[in-house]
């Protein structure tokens, strides 16, 4: 195999969730798409709201000269102002459209960002369990992903991140609302966050950025609020996008937002808008970006996800496993009956049931299941978490 080194590690590395992938298409294609619970995706089932169909309607019947041309790599001013505005009436904060770069999803977003900042063989810490990609996006930028654990109910372990922070920390990347763990981190605990980057900066007489992955802050429940972290950290940066709360995650579309006490802001935003062109995105979709300022405000029916949540959350707990109920996100993040996590993903499939070793996540002993699927596919995958829980037992 001719291909990078780095890369035959990568690919084995991405394996576990791939393989996954792979066998619920085998089990779908052997009894049927509707007779396999297939809870391994985060791949929103719900239909985009209607705002956002109806501008996207509009906006595509417009046929100006250019409207489908290159733009400025951070992407086009309106629609920047808009989402600028947004995320002020939204966090309370004041940001300038110069402070958002539109980008391809987070995914996107956060490649630019760790190409922006990262020199190689500089670390980014992330409280574990943590979203898989982020190993992948670090090799990106030939830097190392260091794995702080969190506490024992997956809340933010100020002791753990300070343990894992040296000379060689660039970026401390959080995710909240979390993936896999459904988390939602406190603004106790992110005020703790920003005074312990505080000390260290100053101890190692370098910006130590905070970076938080946000794609979920519109997927929370029952009022769960979601802080801002520009109030707890100057040198902050987040990003988001619109696959999650939109349902549009094929449209690629998403922002950075950088606090604009930034150290170093301008700087940081002039890397970030050439990252954005350099690594290949150019700028993010045009027509997205000229849907968006019709429809920020709108959001998935968050109805739909609490009832959903509650379904698969009062069967799980019928069949008895462990688990805290998400406060966002559509993932639960459930105790494994047995330590080998691989070998009670197995015996769930054996139900037709697919899920994701917490191994995926950094995270033995557990396993995931995102929820965004039919209600229905919930109701009659619970006779099969029973059974498959008593064969182990
Ligand atoms: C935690 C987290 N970050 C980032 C992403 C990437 O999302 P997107 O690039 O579609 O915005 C995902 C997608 O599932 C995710 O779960």
């Amino acid at each position: 195999m001719s291909i990078a080194d780095n890369l035959k590690a990568i690919m084995s590395k991405s394996s576990l969730i791939r393989e996954m992938f792979e066998k619920g298409a085998r089990l779908k294609q052997q009894h049927g798409p509707e007779n396999v619970y297939d809870f391994s995706i985060g791949n929103p089932n719900l239909p985009p709201p209607a705002a956002f169909l109806e501008g996207l309607t509009k906006v595509a019947a417009i046929h100006d000269q250019g409207v489908h041309g290159y733009m400025p790599n951070t992407g086009y001013l309106e629609t920047r102002q808009a989402v600028a505005d947004f995320v002020n009436r939204d966090q309370g904060v004041e940001l300038c459209p110069d402070d958002i770069i539109m980008t391809c999803g987070a995914a996107g977003g956060l490649n630019v960002i760790f190409r922006s900042l990262l020199n190689p063989g500089e670390e980014v810490i992330v409280p574990s369990p943590y979203f898989v990609e982020y190993d992948f996006y670090a090799a990106n930028a030939n830097a190392v992903l260091k794995k702080a654990p969190a506490k024992a109910d997956f809340s933010l372990s100020i002791s753990g991140i300070e343990s894992a922070l040296n000379p060689k920390t660039k970026i401390v990347l959080i995710n909240s609302p979390n993936n896999p763990t459904g988390q939602v981190y406190s603004a106790e605990s992110l005020k703790r966050l920003g005074n312990l980057l505080e000390k260290a900066s100053r101890e190692f007489n370098k910006t130590i950025y905070l970076v938080s992955d946000e794609p979920y802050r519109r997927i929370a429940y029952q009022g769960v609020e979601v802080p801002s972290i520009f109030s707890f950290y100057k040198d902050s940066i987040f990003t988001t996008s619109f696959s999650k709360d939109l349902s549009i995650p094929g449209e690629r579309i998403g922002y950075i937002a950088t606090n604009p006490d930034l150290t170093y802001r301008q700087d940081v935003l002039n890397a970030m808008a050439l990252s954005n062109r350099t690594l290949g995105f150019v700028n993010a979709p045009a027509l997205m970006q000229r849907v968006l300022p019709l429809c920020l405000n709108a959001s998935v029916d968050m109805q739909a996800y609490t009832r959903k949540r509650d379904l698969l959350c009062q069967g799980l707990s019928s069949c008895g496993y462990e688990f805290l109920p998400p406060a966002g996100t559509f993932y639960v993040f459930a105790k494994s009956p047995i330590k080998d996590d691989l070998a009670f993903v197995e015996a769930l499939q054996e139900e037709r049931i697919i899920a994701v070793p917490g191994s995926a996540f950094g995270c033995p002993g557990f396993f995931r299941l995102a929820f965004c699927v039919k209600d229905d596919t919930i109701t009659r995958s619970i006779p099969g978490f029973r059974t498959a829980c008593q064969r182990v037992a």
